[in-house]
């Protein structure tokens, strides 16, 4: 029985939360391995809308374990609220359905100054992050002095690490004309919230090896999406943890061998919210219209997203270096009525024709699409569960993307309903 990571495969909202939703009903165990409460996930559950940034979309099902891995970074004021937010929906949260990993780095209120300073100081060349300090919390482990969940159990342990990660700080907000921490405040801070978050600490990788040899099905939900991927991504215009596959295994404690199906989600055209390159955006009346039907607003930030054509590229790159086997079209109706549909196969720069991103910053800016125009349809998609329900445009559309990424969809969805799905491959059962 496979374990499946489901990855995105372009800037993130790439519908994640509905896929993630719809496998986590047939999934034992649903893992979280990278990102923090950056993430926006919306899941419609019998009506319900719910929008999840840091749990596990698994925590919605009873009878589910969620996990927290170590490669996330957790906020655990943000979680505390999450959680509480869901109990007064009648969501049951215990040590029973979720663990956290004892070895997971915290996010604490001094890394969302440091992000909203940053970027402020940024002017124009600001990243545009969702402000939740996750990049200097990351910048903090890689810099072997931060606050872990675990260091909350003992005191002097938290101390210590307290010594170590303000020694920094201080001198960091000293540059920065910042006031220094207020480190009794922020300790007891962290005092006060211990008990309401220690009681989910786990050596989660033990737990999920357990599982695995039970031969649970394990579902590795994935956040953000590969193009903002620290290392693969359009640097310095990302977030700052990896968000391809592998990330899954160092996350999460098991091995690479653990996961047998890679799903990517992709959006049938491209979205981007922040700043950045970005090659195929359109900024015109099409574009404005694939904002206005696809709903584009960042679930965390509400800020709006910028829209484009389909990069097959792009994709061509991420489910490569994702290593996908199979992908999940979604918000194909969002281009029901357009009389024409481009894709980008390619780019051209000085005169060359090149068929991936250049990795050079300023050549990404540069780059211009060479495009495909395929005709469009004027049937509505919204709902198709077959291949028969599609119009032939709308699956010509599918299969030209499907052999310029090179990799097979694996699911089709049609709208936000999680019926309105076509499944070609069970990634659980492949
Ligand atoms: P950060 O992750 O908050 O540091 O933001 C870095 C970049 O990643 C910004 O461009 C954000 O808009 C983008 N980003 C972070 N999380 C998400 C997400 O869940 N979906 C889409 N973009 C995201």
């Amino acid at each position: 029985m496979a374990n499946v990571a489901v990855v995105g495969a372009q800037w993130g909202d790439e519908g994640k939360g509905k896929i993630v939703d719809w496998l986590s009903e047939r999934a034992d165990v649903i893992v979280r391995f990278q990102g923090g409460h950056n993430a926006g996930h919306t899941l419609v559950i019998d009506g319900e809308v719910y929008k999840l940034s840091l749990l596990p979309s698994g925590i919605l099902r009873p009878g589910k374990l969620s996990v927290i891995g170590n490669g996330v970074v957790l906020d655990p004021w943000a979680l505390v609220a999450e959680i509480g937010r869901l109990c007064e929906r009648g969501v049951e949260v215990s040590a029973e359905n979720l663990a956290i990993a004892e070895n997971v780095p915290l996010i604490l209120p001094l890394h969302q100054d440091l992000d909203r300073i940053r970027e402020q100081a940024a002017g124009r060349a600001a990243i545009g992050t969702t402000g939740r300090g996750i990049g200097p919390a990351y910048e903090d482990k890689v810099g072997r002095r931060s606050v872990r969940l675990g260091d909350l159990s003992d005191d002097a342990t938290l101390e210590s690490r307290l010594d170590r990660l303000l020694a920094h700080h201080d001198a960091l907000r000293r540059g920065l004309g910042a006031a220094p921490i207020d480190r009794a405040d922020l300790a007891e801070r962290l005092r006060e919230i211990a008990p309401q978050v220690l009681p989910y600490a786990r050596p989660v990788w033990e737990d999920l090896d357990a599982r695995r040899r039970a031969g649970e099905r394990i579902l590795f939900e994935g956040a953000q999406g590969a193009l903002l991927d620290v290392d693969f991504g359009t640097y310095p215009f990302v977030t700052s943890s990896n968000t391809l596959a592998g990330m899954a295994s160092t996350g999460t404690g098991m091995g690479p061998g653990a996961i047998q199906f890679v799903l990517g989600i992709v959006k049938a055209y491209t979205t981007r919210v922040g700043a950045g390159p970005f090659p195929t955006e359109l900024d015109d009346e099409i574009g404005r219209h694939l904002a206005q039907v696809g709903h584009e607003k960042g679930t965390v930030t509400g800020r709006d997203r910028r829209c484009g054509w389909f990069d097959a590229a792009l994709v061509r790159q991420t489910c490569t270096t994702s290593g996908v086997r199979g992908i999940a079209l979604t918000k194909l109706d969002v281009l029901d009525g357009l009389d024409e549909l481009k894709i980008c196969t390619g780019y051209e720069i000085d005169g060359r024709r090149v068929d991936h991103l250049p990795m050079a910053a300023e050549q990404q800016t540069r780059v211009v699409p060479i495009y495909e125009t395929i005709a469009g349809w004027s049937e509505s998609t919204a709902g198709a569960r077959s291949w028969a329900d599609l119009p032939g445009e709308a699956v010509k559309y599918v299969r030209r993307i499907e052999e310029l990424i090179r990799c097979p969809v694996a699911l089709l969805s049609t709208s936000p309903e999680r019926e309105d799905t076509i499944l070609v491959t069970d990634p659980f059962a492949d």
